[in-house]
């Protein structure tokens, strides 16, 4: 719910948990008065922006005498919903706008308060827009919008600064529009989505850093004065540092404190930036990173910004985390199929790479069936001229030297499975003949040295031609043959930042054009395509985000299959992305046992990456019951159940957690050890469980109380486990 209380010149935005207070000023600059746990209501705003003494002087050059501000403003040390730039506040401005002057202000005009939220036009937004091609239902009367209307002081551009609150979960959604009314253009070094500016600055930020093999690593770091960035400027949200942070009171845990997430709905270049000044305020600003960052507005143009997701919990991470688990599935996920079962996937990577003819997947198709695969996916080295990662992308086109693909696709029905295939739109090898015949699709300028990662260029998808004949080449493929999922790969980082399509003055546009060209060609064929269910990869999880969840309802988390990485992987990726978003597949590395990469793969969307001709009787019955289990329980418990953090891999020798079904009615329970551990007294108090029924647990066969698995706990003192070892345990509601 939004109320404006005119006289106060304040807005109320809440739910049943929230309260977030704004207060149009004497200036009309937007002062943010409170973010936080619901208030019934807020009095003596006096009280709330006093800062040190005498308010903020100015001289008036007409007269050339000296005024005071009225009320408690003052630039840099109030809390505002946008800081001006080349005035006093420092502390770093969301919105650049290059002018002569060196100075942006913009004050309030008017707002507009109405249910629901407004979709973006250039990007995905949470709000389901592709809804009205499918089906399914859309919850925008959960959900109240107030956009602001500013105008910069001197000039005549304006900025939309849209706010929306959730009512059914602790979600808000921020972001700023630009609308350039002049009759010149613009230029905008630096687009933001958001600004929070919040009292206290004692909070813990967790950031999500890592590599190739190793993406989304926890890592704390205690707030202090100054700037802390976590941000990419790659090209791609990144391996490096994710989107998702967020900050957390210093004592909060799972279940107490106040935690404050934060993502962005884009696949590009950003930056959370968490500014501490000397006044102890946290200053925070997030968006696109402003780095190689230059946009011509012309007259009449609009620029929207990616839209900034808070979520807000006063309950621990684990709320936090729930919020944002809610939202991806409800409000960002167009996938129209999304609540539905996601069938067992085999992947051919890992078992043959680039190695492979009919026969020999054919006989991979006959031997995946035995491990309950439901859908087969041929990965690299099916097109062109690829057989190695030296040649062939761009060329979209079936190797019928090396095999046939219809009859591939043949077997899989035979054998009651789906079948999908691999694509890496966005690049391009100099080996190709799409490169031969058109060497200026490529990204950097002609006749320079161009650096290759995986022996790969980009192309230049800020291009709608080359975006066209890409759209062409897979839609072939794709019309002509029984296609049920493509896993999405982009396997480089963008180096050389230069488009020869766009020329002279626009190349700081070409990162986030990239990012367009990228959706562009997505919603094209979703729109076309709406049954094929599109799986996001980038060298692994090197764009795992949600501008990518909008389109593709699962996202490859790792190459790293191994489980001692995988376990803090997928630890970490399900503090902020559902389980069901993550690709997660058992492989013949040498570490850990099947039965454990199984039961660790359980909580993702389950699937298979080895030979599995070499499956003895053993392993096959092994990797059955795990796939046995996840049909049983994924929809329900996994795909659309609660998720709760018992222990963190960081903190202890384990890792521990439960997801619950909506209904209460079942839980699967995940207890997987980094080191050998004893027996011990170890007693998990289990969550989300009706207090009054009973259960019965897989692991002794017992029938227990809700209560007692919550109070006391499930007793698993017993257990002597070696390294990487798992217990898989299911809860049944018994009448
Ligand atoms: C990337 C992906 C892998 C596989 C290869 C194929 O590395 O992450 O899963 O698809 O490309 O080249």
């Amino acid at each position: 719910m939004i109320c404006f209380e005119k006289e106060k010149r304040m807005i109320h935005l809440r739910n049943k948990d929230i309260s977030y207070y704004i207060y149009i000023n004497e200036q009309n600059r937007l002062e943010t008065l409170y973010f936080g746990e619901k208030l019934s209501h807020l009095d003596n705003i006096g009280a709330l922006t006093k800062k040190n003494g005498s308010p903020e002087r100015y001289l008036d050059c007409k007269t050339n005498k000296e005024y005071a501000l009225e009320g408690q403003y003052k630039g840099g040390l109030s809390r505002e919903e946008i800081s001006t730039h080349g005035y006093r506040d420092k502390r770093g401005a969301p919105i650049i706008i290059k002018n002569e002057l060196g100075t942006i202000d913009f004050l309030y005009v008017s707002h507009e308060i109405y249910e629901g939220i407004r979709p973006l036009a250039t990007l995905p937004s949470a709000d389901k827009k592709l809804s009205e091609t499918y089906d399914i239902a859309n919850n925008q009367e959960n959900v109240d919008t107030i956009v602001f209307r500013l105008k910069e002081k001197d000039s005549e551009v304006y900025l939309n600064l849209s706010l929306s609150i959730y009512q059914d979960k602790n979600i808000i959604i921020k972001n700023y529009v630009l609308e350039n009314e002049s009759d010149k253009p613009i230029i905008l070094n630096r687009a933001m989505s958001m600004q929070l500016d919040l009292p206290k600055s004692d909070y813990v930020l967790y950031q999500f850093a890592g590599r190739w093999y190793q993406e989304r690593y926890e890592e704390k770091v205690p707030l202090f004065t100054g700037v802390h960035e976590v941000y990419s400027n790659v090209g791609r949200s990144s391996h490096h540092m994710n989107p998702f942070v967020f900050l957390a009171e210093k004592e909060a845990n799972f279940e107490h404190g106040e935690v404050i997430g934060f993502n962005l709905i884009y696949s590009g270049n950003f930056k959370f930036r968490a500014n501490v000044d000397y006044f102890h305020n946290l200053h925070i600003t997030y968006g696109m990173n402003e780095e190689d960052f230059e946009w011509t507005l012309g007259p009449g143009d609009r620029f929207e910004t990616p839209q900034a997701v808070i979520s807000y919990s006063s309950e621990g991470i684990d709320r936090m985390s729930q919020n944002f688990h809610r939202f991806i599935k409800e409000n960002i996920i167009t996938y129209w199929h999304d609540r539905e079962y996601k069938p067992v996937l085999f992947n051919s990577w890992e078992g043959c790479f680039f190695d492979f003819n009919t026969e020999s997947i054919i006989s991979y198709i006959q031997d995946a069936k035995k491990i309950g695969t439901e859908l087969f996916v041929l990965d690299d080295g099916w097109f062109g001229a690829r057989n190695g990662d030296t040649a062939g992308l761009g060329d979209w086109y079936i190797n019928t030297s090396k095999f046939d693909l219809k009859r591939v696709i043949d077997e899989c029905h035979e054998n009651g499975m789906k079948f999908g295939i691999w694509f890496e739109p966005e690049m391009i090898n100099a080996d190709s003949d799409l490169f031969r015949a058109h060497p200026e699709y490529v990204l950097g300028k002609g006749g320079m040295d161009l650096t290759l990662q995986r022996h790969q260029l980009a192309l230049d998808f800020t291009n709608p031609e080359v975006v066209d004949n890409i759209f062409e080449q897979m839609r072939k493929i794709l019309d002509n043959y029984e296609i049920d999922y493509i896993k999405w790969d982009h396997n480089r980082d963008i180096a050389e930042h230069y488009s020869e399509y766009l020329g002279e003055g626009r190349q700081g546009e070409v990162y986030h054009r990239m990012v367009l060209g990228y959706y562009g060609l997505l919603d094209r064929l979703v729109r076309r395509y709406p049954n094929i269910m599109i799986e996001g990869c980038a060298s692994g999880g090197g764009r795992f985000d949600m501008g990518t969840l909008y389109y593709c309802p699962q996202i490859w988390t790792s190459d790293d299959n191994d489980p001692t990485s995988r376990m803090n992987i997928q630890y970490t990726t399900s503090l902020g992305y559902p389980l069901s978003t993550m690709g997660a597949h058992v492989n013949d590395f040498k570490i850990g046992t099947y039965k454990a990469k199984s039961e660790l793969a359980f909580w993702g969307t389950y699937g298979y990456e080895m030979n599995p001709n070499k499956l003895t009787e053993q392993e096959i019955a092994t990797l059955d019951k795990t796939a046995q289990a996840y049909k049983k329980y994924h929809a329900e418990v996994i795909e659309n159940g609660t998720l709760y953090h018992i222990s963190s891999p960081f903190d202890t020798r384990y890792w521990c957690m439960q997801s619950v079904s909506t209904n209460k009615e079942k839980s699967a329970f995940l207890f997987m050890t980094k080191a050998k551990i004893l027996q011990e007294n170890r007693f998990f108090k289990l969550k989300g469980l009706d207090e009054k029924a009973r259960y019965k647990s897989s692991y002794d066969d017992l029938i227990y109380t809700g209560e007692y698995l919550m109070k006391i706990g499930l007793n698993l003192s017993e257990l002597f486990v070696n390294a990487y070892t798992t217990k898989l345990i299911f809860l049944e509601k018994v009448t």
